[in-house]
């Protein structure tokens, strides 16, 4: 039906319920469809010639913009939390109070740097930050279908904007679920504004937004792209949800965390850097293919 679903990096649990969902979607139309995507390491590249690529954190962290001492803290907790955070062998409740430590030290650590709104877009400039191979067509066609594309990152908002805009890619049918910095009259970041998302509350985080998901009410059907467990739930806000794809990548920790990727995605992308299964899928869901 899809010929990149034979791809080497594709994985299904069940390949016939991927093609009866599929073919659900088709029916109901591409005006009946919604995109909910996480940001980092999802539409990011996750590494780039065998070397690492940023989260939004990373890329602050690893800025000018942060002390050489801040910049040892920081690194201290990502050497700390981020083996918990892909720890398949403790539970979703056993990481959850960590990775609110983990966020909540980072950014209070963030927070003392009196880091300056207006050179956020410099930053992310000098940064390795790259989305995914093949973002332009998946941004362009989803724009030029009007399908709204909701991105739901447990990373920092404005630099995660800052990324899209900077590829050109910021259209109006994109809406940002994230941590926004908020900013003093000087422009100097004073905290995080609003409740924190992490890895694991965006089931909470969407149902905070429930005007979004009631403008989308006409849109029962979901693609879902994660990279995380705990991305599962980014789509719990929808309204009367008909049919849910989920597509995960499986980026790290490949061996260990197969079995429960197959288990929760429908499809799942082994170490594979770019958008070219999501981008079919959505070929196929608008008639293109
Ligand atoms: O966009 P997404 O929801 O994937 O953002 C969360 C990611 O940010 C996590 O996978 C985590 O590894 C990363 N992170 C980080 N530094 C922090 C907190 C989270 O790189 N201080
Ligand atoms: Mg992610």
């Amino acid at each position: 039906m899809i010929s990149e679903l034979s791809n080497p990096s594709v994985l299904m649990r069940d390949p016939q319920k991927v093609e009866e969902t599929l073919q659900s979607m088709l029916k109901a139309g591409s005006n009946t469809l919604q995109v909910i995507s996480d940001f980092d390491m999802t539409l990011t590249r996750f590494a780039y010639k065998g070397k690492r690529c940023p989260t939004c954190h990373n890329i602050l962290d690893n800025s000018e913009l942060i002390s050489q001492e801040c910049k040892e803290k920081l690194k201290e907790l990502l050497n700390t939390y981020y083996p918990i955070e892909i720890d398949s062998l403790r539970s979703i409740d056993e990481k959850l109070p960590l990775m609110v430590e983990w966020w909540t030290k980072a950014h209070e650590l963030l927070v003392q740097q009196k880091i300056r709104k207006e050179l956020l877009a410099v930053v992310v400039r000098k940064s390795d930050a790259m989305l995914r191979e093949g973002f332009q067509l998946f941004f362009d066609h989803l724009n030029e279908h009007s399908i709204p594309l909701l991105i739901f990152s447990a990373g920092i908002g404005d630099i995660l904007e800052e990324v899209i805009r900077q590829a050109g890619v910021f259209y109006s049918n994109v809406k940002v679920f994230s941590n926004y910095m908020d900013f003093d009259e000087a422009g100097v970041l004073r905290a995080f504004k609003g409740e924190l998302i992490h890895i694991y509350n965006k089931r909470e985080g969407a149902l905070l937004n429930t005007g979004h998901f009631q403008e989308l009410r006409a849109r029962p059907n979901v693609l879902l792209l994660g990279d995380s467990l705990g991305d599962l739930t980014m789509a719990d806000g929808v309204h009367k949800i008909e049919n849910v794809l989920k597509i995960g990548f499986l980026n790290d920790k490949v061996e260990e965390r197969k079995q429960s990727y197959l288990d929760s995605y429908d499809i799942v992308l082994v170490n594979d850097e770019t958008l070219d299964v999501p981008n079919a899928v959505l070929l196929y869901l608008t008639g293109n293919k």
